[in-house]
Parts: C-alpha cells; structure tokens; sequence
C-alpha cells in the first residue's frame, strides 16, 4: 500500500476530532524492528521516550477485516468466477520480484538529510513517518490475509505473501530513511498499540484497490515531477519511487482480478454507492491531509492543490475501469467543494489551538463540522459517472452462495 488508507469515517458517525496529528516522536531514539507480526519487540516502547499516538480521522489507519467471509469468497469450490490462470499468471508476475534489488541506499540519504533543517526537516520526517505507517498498515493486512487463506486458495494466499513481501520493504526503507534523521518508527509498537478498524471484506476491496491506485499516481507523479526539476531533489528517495510505485500498480491490478471475480460488489445499485462514497473518502482525506502539509510539497517544487488534483482526476479516471460509477471529479464544481472543505477544516483546526475550554471549543466546532458533513454529502451527491469493466457486458451475474 502507498497512499495513506485513511478514511472517513460512515457521516453518520462523524467525529468533531479534525485536528491534524502526526504520529511525531521528536526524540525517540533508532532502533531496529523485524519486519514479521510475532517477533515485534513491546520493550522497546519505553514510557517517557515516546509521545502517545493521537488518531484522527485523517490518519493513517490499520485494518482488520471477516477473515472467514474472505475464506468462503476465495473458495474454488463455491465460487465458479474465480478464474485460476489469471490469478497464475499474477502469481508467476509477483514472484518474479522486479524490485528484489531496487531498495539498496547509499551515502546520498544521511547528507541529503543532513541539509535539510528547518520546518522542512520536520515536515520532511512527518512524510516519512505517515508513509512508512501507511506501508506498514498494508503489510499487516496482506500478511494475515496471505496466513488465512493459504488452505482455501494458495494462489491467492501466496499473492498476499508476496504483497505483504513489498510493503514490508516499503515501509523499511521508509524506515530507514526516518534513521536519517536519528529517528525509527516503533513498527512492533504500532502493531500492538493501534486500534484496526474493522472493514468487511467488500470494503477492504474497495478501500485497498483505491489506496493502491492512488498511491501509485502520487508516487509517479512526485517522480515525474523532480526528474524534470532536479533543482527540488532534496532528499534521494524520491529516485526510487519510478520502480517502487510499479509495485503499487500491481497490487491495485490484483485487487481489480479480485473484484472482478465476486461481480456481486460490482454489479448493483448498492454496488455504485459504496463505490462513490469510497472514492469520496479516499478523495477527500488526500486533500485535506495534503492541504495541511503545504510545506512539503512546496518544499519540493509542488503545487499542493494542483497535484492533489492531477493525482484524483488519474485515480478515477484508472477506478472508472472497474468500479460501477465514479464521482465526476472533472467537473469544477467537485474542487470548489473540496476547497470549501479546506476552509472549514483549517477553521476546525485553528479552534483546537486556542486556549478555550474543551467544551466551548466542541461547542464552536459543531456549525463548522456540520458545514463540513454537507459539504462532503453534496459532493457525494454530485451527478455521478456511470462506469465499470466491458467485461461486464456478457457477464451473468450469479449468486454464488
Ligand atoms: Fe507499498
Ligand atoms: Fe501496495
């Protein structure tokens, strides 16, 4: 997984909590954590050398989901969609392992941090550390997944290994960055310490599909992006995202052949609603997020909203090939919602800075995150794009347990 699979949450259950929190642990000191769920070391997560993790709907989530639902799904035996040669040819694709060399540092990284001081430094380790929790959030979620259902289909299962193989270096390597800057992500902490949020088996589809996509426009546009203005080049792990996001567009196609083999999450009405408000979501928490961390992209030659923009019009466009409907996010009217959104929200923020009260600060919060609640509901409401796979035209859609 690349970009962050945080979501919002269902409206109904919105929080007033839009504070932006970054998972910083100024001081904490380098150390190293085993990439595997068993062997995560707790004792390194002293009391004291760490600042506690504060969630926020904006960031980076864990997930957990029906481990049984997704045995029966992936079962040969009771679901005729699965089509085995092409999960084969995926497999014999994964195992090939093109990026097997392309994670290897240099002395480039320590200098470059080196130079880096100031707000962008900070901004720069917050990069790091939201990035690094992202991959590893992909990590957790394929290796178990890869763990259940090694009985019931191995080529899949052996997918997820394999996926989970990527994201665990991703997140390393990220990692390793954040050493740059005498820092480490406590990964076995996270691991015990987060809370998962729940997502059943079709949402996880959804949600990771998107999350893979739009992490790979994110990564290929950044790269893009500095190999035509070097000048902004300030830190060599940009250089690697060419090849690492390629990684990112092979577990969204996976996801696609998955989808496409359980036509039910695709193939109604409720099918097209859950489609848009996931889009939606993952549109949206991009934006807002970003919006918060102009510095960054600015720092490296970026226009915060026009890329935020260019990466959602490239997502959708790539989802509109599989999922049923997609927002229309060309049309202007979606950015002038989403700007509206980053007003209200830097109000919401700049109320938890004040000195007031926690209730009064609540009690000033509510018109703006109702404000913000219907600004997001009429997006969701915008004039949708019908979409989907032609390989649905002759699909019969059939019920499969
Ligand atoms: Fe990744
Ligand atoms: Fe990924």
């Amino acid at each position: 997984m690349a970009a962050e699979m945080a979501l919002l949450k269902p409206i109904s259950k919105f929080s007033p909590k839009l504070s932006p929190s970054p998972i910083t642990r100024p001081g904490a000191k380098s150390f190293r954590v085993s990439m595997s769920t068993t062997s995560m070391p707790p004792k390194t997560s002293k009391k004291g050398n760490k600042k506690e993790i504060q969630e926020t709907l904006l960031t980076p989530r864990f997930y957990t989901t029906d481990f049984d639902e997704m045995e029966q799904l992936f079962n040969t035996q009771i679901n005729k969609n699965l089509n085995e040669s092409e999960f084969e040819a995926l497999l014999q694709e994964f195992k090939t392992d093109y990026n097997q060399t392309h994670f290897v540092r240099n002395s480039e990284f320590k200098e470059a941090a080196d130079k880096l001081d100031g707000p962008l430094r900070q901004i720069f380790v917050e990069f790091l550390e939201r990035s690094c929790t992202a991959e590893f959030s992909g990590f957790l979620l394929y290796k178990e997944l890869g763990r259940r259902l090694k009985k019931t289909n191995p080529v899949v299962a052996e997918i997820f290994s394999l996926m989970s193989r990527d994201e665990a270096r991703h997140a390393g390597f990220l990692n390793k960055g954040l050493s740059d800057f005498n820092l480490a992500l406590d990964l076995g902490f996270l691991t015990k310490a987060r809370k998962y949020t729940f997502f059943k088996p079709k949402f996880i589809f959804y949600a990771t599909y998107l999350s893979e996509k739009i992490g790979y426009w994110r990564y290929i546009t950044i790269y893009r992006h500095l190999k035509e203005n070097p000048e902004y080049q300030c830190y060599p792990i940009f250089k690697y995202f060419e090849n690492w996001c390629q990684d990112e567009n092979r577990h969204g196609d996976f996801f696609s052949a998955l989808m496409k083999a359980q036509p039910q999450f695709l193939n109604d009405w409720k099918a097209k609603l859950w489609s848009r408000f996931f889009c939606l979501s993952v549109y949206v928490t991009m934006y807002l997020n970003d919006c918060q961390r102009t510095a960054f992209y600015e720092g490296i030659g970026l226009n915060t909203k026009e890329f935020d923009m260019h990466v959602i019009i490239e997502t959708n466009r790539t989802t509109a090939r599989i999922f049923p409907a997609v927002l229309d996010v060309e049309n202007p009217e979606f950015k002038r919602k989403l700007d509206r959104m980053v007003e209200i929200n830097q109000k919401i923020i700049a109320i938890g800075e004040t000195d007031d009260i926690g209730f009064v600060k609540n009690l000033k919060r509510i018109p703006l995150v109702a404000a913000l609640v219907s600004e997001i509901l009429a997006a969701y409401l915008m004039p949708p794009i019908e979409s989907g796979s032609v390989d649905f035209a002759e699909f019969e859609p059939q019920l499969v347990y």
